[in-house]
């Protein structure tokens, strides 16, 4: 009786804590922290409709998906990727994001016109509004082409255009933070902070998309020893941004809202924007436990030893073979 319960716990703790629950979490809690970011931002911004709100929040998730995921496809993928092991692996990584990407567009052409409103209302017909417009639609049309020429692997890597677009996503995000803090007054200070805030966010809700849609299907479907390693060092390219993420995220959420509500406590308890602030300072203390629980659980990535590289070592002899030997699931250090 007593083994069987103590069965059911562990039956019970191996589904909680399954490969793929903990990155789902992660992805969860990052929505949930910018989709309240994004009501502060309006709210103090005096556009406190939730209609708008939502139709912010899906641009920023969609623009985020979109520059994380051209991060990923040209930084965290190295030229060694694209050898025989893991040539198709990244090729059909690359045609899975495509189809996410596509998605993405049409989200970004809705939201993105209720943000061209809100910035034309706001500051009116100027030449900044419609560079920004211009901006986007140059931006949007290059990644059309590049999401739909169906092109080798080997040519959308660092290509010309595939590095334009990867480059314009980045701007598109700093235009976007720019013009929000605009919103309120130019302030030199409050921009930079804005702008690394927004850039994060971005690249790491790009890249959890990526890891949880992206690459461990597509790893599932493959698990020979050279896609292991490629989509292990990935991972890990990943992981290492998520550690200048967090800190980066964490100081200029705090500044951002020290700047809007001060340091008064009766500020933060005695409103719903201060209890909002404090939510997020709750959501990034839950992103930390969860980044320094997966490697704990191995639960970094459902792929079949993807979470062991180093038991997987260099042995060549199996370079093309299956990984068959279930990982151990015992805790292991973080670093
Ligand atoms: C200590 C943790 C955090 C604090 C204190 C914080 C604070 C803030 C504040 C005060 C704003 C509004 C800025 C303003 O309008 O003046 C904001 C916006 C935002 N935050 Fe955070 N934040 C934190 C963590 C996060 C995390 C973990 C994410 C998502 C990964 C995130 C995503 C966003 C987004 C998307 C916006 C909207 C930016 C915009 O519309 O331009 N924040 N945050």
């Amino acid at each position: 009786m007593a083994e069987s319960q103590t069965q059911v716990t562990m039956d019970q703790a191996d589904a909680l804590f399954d490969r793929y629950t903990l990155p789902k979490i992660a992805l969860a809690v990052i929505l949930a922290a910018s989709l309240v970011g994004t009501w502060v931002t309006t709210t103090l911004s005096g556009t406190a409709d939730l209609l708008f709100v939502a139709a912010k929040w899906v641009y920023l998730v969609a623009l985020g998906v979109l520059t994380g995921g051209f991060v990923w496809k040209h930084l965290f993928v190295r030229p060694a990727d694209l050898g025989d092991e893991a040539a198709d692996y990244c090729a059909e990584m690359y045609d899975r994001f495509d189809r996410i990407a596509t998605t993405a567009i049409a989200v970004l052409v809705v939201g993105g016109t209720a943000v061209l409103w809100e910035y034309s209302v706001v500051f009116g017909r100027t030449t900044w509004v419609l560079g920004y417009a211009a901006l986007m639609a140059v931006w949007l049309s290059l990644v059309i082409v590049t999401t739909r020429r169906s092109a080798a692997v080997e040519r959308q890597f660092r290509s010309t255009v595939g590095l334009a677009v990867l480059i314009l996503a980045l701007a598109v995000v700093v235009a976007t933070a720019v013009a929000d803090v605009a919103m309120r007054g130019p302030d030199l200070v409050a921009t930079g902070v804005r702008i690394l805030h927004l850039l994060s966010f971005a690249v790491w809700v790009g890249g959890a998309v990526w890891n949880i849609f992206v690459a461990v299907p597509t790893g599932q479907k493959r698990p020979t020893l050279g896609v292991v390693r490629a989509a292990g060092e990935q991972l890990e390219r990943f992981r290492w941004a998520v550690r200048f993420i967090i800190p980066t995220l964490f100081l200029t959420g705090i500044y951002q809202a020290v700047d809007g509500l001060g340091t008064n406590a009766t500020s933060y308890l005695g409103s719903t924007v201060g209890l909002a602030v404090l939510a997020k300072v709750g959501f990034i203390g839950l992103l930390v436990v969860i980044f320094k629980l997966c490697p704990m659980w191995r639960a970094c990535s459902p792929i079949e030893g993807v979470c062991e590289l180093d038991d997987i070592g260099g042995d060549s002899t199996q370079e093309s073979g299956s990984i068959d030997s279930e990982p151990t699931g015992e805790p292991t250090s973080d670093e």
